[in-house]
């Protein structure tokens, strides 16, 4: 039974792999036995990330850079990988960011900006990744949504909260197009201590008691992406495919 969770033998990579949540689900893969490769932007972010989970893991990551935004960069990064590791069976799109706004004062570019990665990218990603998995007869591919996509909130986050319901749907309808071979999930975490809240925890510390009056009465960490995504990566979820699975301490449930 312990096979169900082992990733040996698999070829992952983690677009967005040297942020916070991308970083921590690289690392799990790892741990699971996984060929893992990482993609971002920044390849300083990228070789700290390597170092980390070399560190933590004693298995060398494989880095590459990308700007998901494109389908020029995401095809040449597609060919990239391929070329390097004959094949991918795991793609992880943890890529994504808010900038956030009250609709009355939202620029249109910002809007655009966020559309480009947080869903059009992935989009690509997928197509490209995706047709590559459909036609070797295999594959796993995991969004990092957010409890965002199906619940509103206060604050500016009419673009942010978009995107990430685009993205719920586009699992859904990607789970149609890809099965039966690759499954598509996504994976919906609650405020969650990393790089992309650092900024925001500054000015507004109230954000870490969000979670007290929820179930499991804090917010998220890092880690706790990190079964969530092995599970879904792994054989465990063969028969589970355009599912959202909220990493939230049980917010999704209470309202
Ligand atoms: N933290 C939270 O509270 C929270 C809660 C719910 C959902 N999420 C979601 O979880 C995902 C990861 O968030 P995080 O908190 O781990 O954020 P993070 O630490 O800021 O990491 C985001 C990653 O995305 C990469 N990225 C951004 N734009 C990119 C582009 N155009 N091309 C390639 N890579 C790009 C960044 O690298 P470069 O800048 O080097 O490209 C970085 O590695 C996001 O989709 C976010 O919406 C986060």
């Amino acid at each position: 039974m312990k096979e169900l969770f082992t990733l040996e033998g698999k070829n992952a990579i983690v677009i967005g792999g040297a942020g916070g949540i991308g970083a921590a689900i690289a690392e799990a893969f790892a741990f699971y036995g996984a060929d893992v490769s990482i993609a971002s932007r920044k390849m300083e972010n990228l070789l700290q990330t390597k170092d980390n989970i070399k560190k933590s893991t004693g298995k060398d990551v494989s880095v590459y850079t990308v700007d998901a935004s494109k389908e020029e960069s995401i095809i040449a990064l597609v060919d990239t990988v391929l070329a390097d590791k004959d094949h991918i069976d795991i793609l992880v799109n943890s890529q994504g960011y808010n900038v956030k706004y009250h609709i009355t004062e939202l620029p249109v570019e910002i809007m655009e900006g966020m559309m480009n990665v947080n869903v059009i990218g992935i989009a690509m990603l997928c197509k490209h990744f995706g047709k590559h998995m459909k036609d070797r007869g295999y594959g796993r591919i995991i969004n990092v949504s957010s409890t965002r996509g199906s619940r509103a909130c206060l604050g500016g986050n009419a673009s942010y909260c978009t995107t990430k319901g685009a993205l719920d749907m586009l699992t859904r309808t990607l789970a149609c197009d890809l099965g039966p071979e690759v499954t598509v999930n996504a994976i919906g975490p609650t405020n969650t201590v990393t790089p992309m809240m650092e900024g925001l925890i500054k000015e507004h510390p109230e954000i870490l008691h969000l979670g007290d009056d929820k179930p499991l009465q804090r917010i998220g960490r890092v880690e706790d992406c990190m079964g969530p995504a092995v599970f879904l990566a792994s054989e465990a979820a063969g028969f589970v495919t355009g599912q959202i699975l909220y990493v939230d301490g049980g917010m999704t449930a209470i309202g």
